[in-house]
């Protein structure tokens, strides 16, 4: 379906990148590590994933290229993740890179919070205002049951820490039946005092193992939060995949993501870079062009910037053709895709 960029985001730029529906994409998440800290159930087993191999991922220099070649085509917003991006030496020289860019696009950050702590300062220097923080536990002993690690209170530290410095935050947490799903109003309850959003995600079939997760949809887990409070629908900007909500006399706001659902396809702006250096145009999808070898082949920012094109030329119009067309089975890992 074709629609309208809405008054919030600025009219693309003459060569941005538009799919066959019309959707401009101007969002990128760069997985810059696989590598992680814990071991999350949704996201891998407890003997960890297959690594992809030091010389296969995308050295910081070709990161910043790829950088400088999506924002000329109009990426506005460039989310860094992984696995634990904080993980891989380099990353917060590589925001202030991407930050310098001519564009000087707005670079966020995903990460699990153990090593926020030493990392904070220089990140806010570089210039990141907004950091999404998973959590999905507030009960130390559960919150180790699901990440099978240590470290609890170092991430209840950086959830206040980033409120303390000015930062925005977002905190997701994973809905898994049966393991954490009756958390779900004590989540709710942080943003009374706190002006953060709190994000509840349907678990997605990205286990590194292919073992269906008990599943559970955006309206059951609303249907856990309704009894406790009054929520209000909020106004989104385009191509948020969040359904956010106010909380009667809270300071933050609360949301769903609908991720296995996929409610949001429609207005999806994303593309992703995979820590193979693949360009994914969709989660659910495989990669569509190996950015890594173009980039040690030789290829010129024009040959990079046609083969980017011809893939967003096929991009397909949702997640269930996506996945349809992969054939990945849910094999993969979060932490390699890009979480
Ligand atoms: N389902 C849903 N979300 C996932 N994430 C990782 N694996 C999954 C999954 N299987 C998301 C979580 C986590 C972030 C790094 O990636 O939001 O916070
Ligand atoms: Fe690591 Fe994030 Fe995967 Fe958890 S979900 S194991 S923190 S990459």
């Amino acid at each position: 379906m074709f629609r309208l960029a809405n008054d919030a985001s600025p009219a693309p730029m003459a060569g941005s990148l538009r799919d066959p529906q019309g959707r401009t994409l101007d969002y990128l998440r760069l997985a810059v590590t696989d590598r992680c800290n814990l071991r999350c159930r949704y996201c891998m087993p407890s003997e960890g994933i297959k690594l992809v191999g030091h010389q296969d991922v995308l050295s910081i220099e070709e990161m910043q290229r790829l950088g400088a070649i999506f924002t000329d085509l109009g990426v506005r917003k460039i989310r860094i993740t992984g696995g634990e991006p904080l993980l891989r030496k380099g990353a917060v020289d590589l925001i202030a890179g991407l930050r310098q860019l001519p564009s000087s696009p707005d670079v966020l950050l995903t990460t699990n919070g153990l090593l926020l702590d030493q990392n904070l300062d220089a990140l806010q220097a570089a210039g990141v205002k907004r950091i999404n923080l998973s959590l999905d536990s507030l009960d130390a002993d559960n919150w180790r049951r699901i990440t099978r690690r240590d470290g609890h209170d170092k991430v209840l530290r950086a959830m206040d820490r980033i409120l303390e410095m000015g930062m925005g935050l977002k905190l997701n947490m994973v809905v898994l039946p049966g393991r954490n799903e009756h958390e779900i109003p004590d989540f709710v309850a942080l943003t009374r005092d706190r002006d953060m959003s709190v994000r509840f995600i349907e678990p997605m079939p990205f286990d590194g193992a292919g073992k269906p997760l008990k599943a559970i949809s955006g309206d059951e887990i609303m249907a856990l939060i309704h009894p406790a409070y009054e929520l209000q629908p909020l106004e989104n900007p385009e191509g948020a995949v969040d359904k956010l909500f106010a909380v009667d006399g809270h300071k933050g706001n609360v949301g769903v993501i609908e991720g296995h659902s996929r409610t949001f396809c429609a207005s999806c702006r994303r593309l992703r870079i995979d820590a193979r250096g693949g360009l994914r145009t969709c989660l659910y999808g495989k990669s569509q062009v190996d950015l890594r070898a173009m980039l040690r082949a030789g290829c010129t920012d024009d040959e990079i910037v046609a083969a980017v094109r011809d893939a967003v030329s096929r991009r397909l119009e949702d997640g269930l053709a996506a996945e349809k067309d992969s054939k990945l089975g849910g094999l993969e890992s979060m932490a390699s895709i890009g979480g």
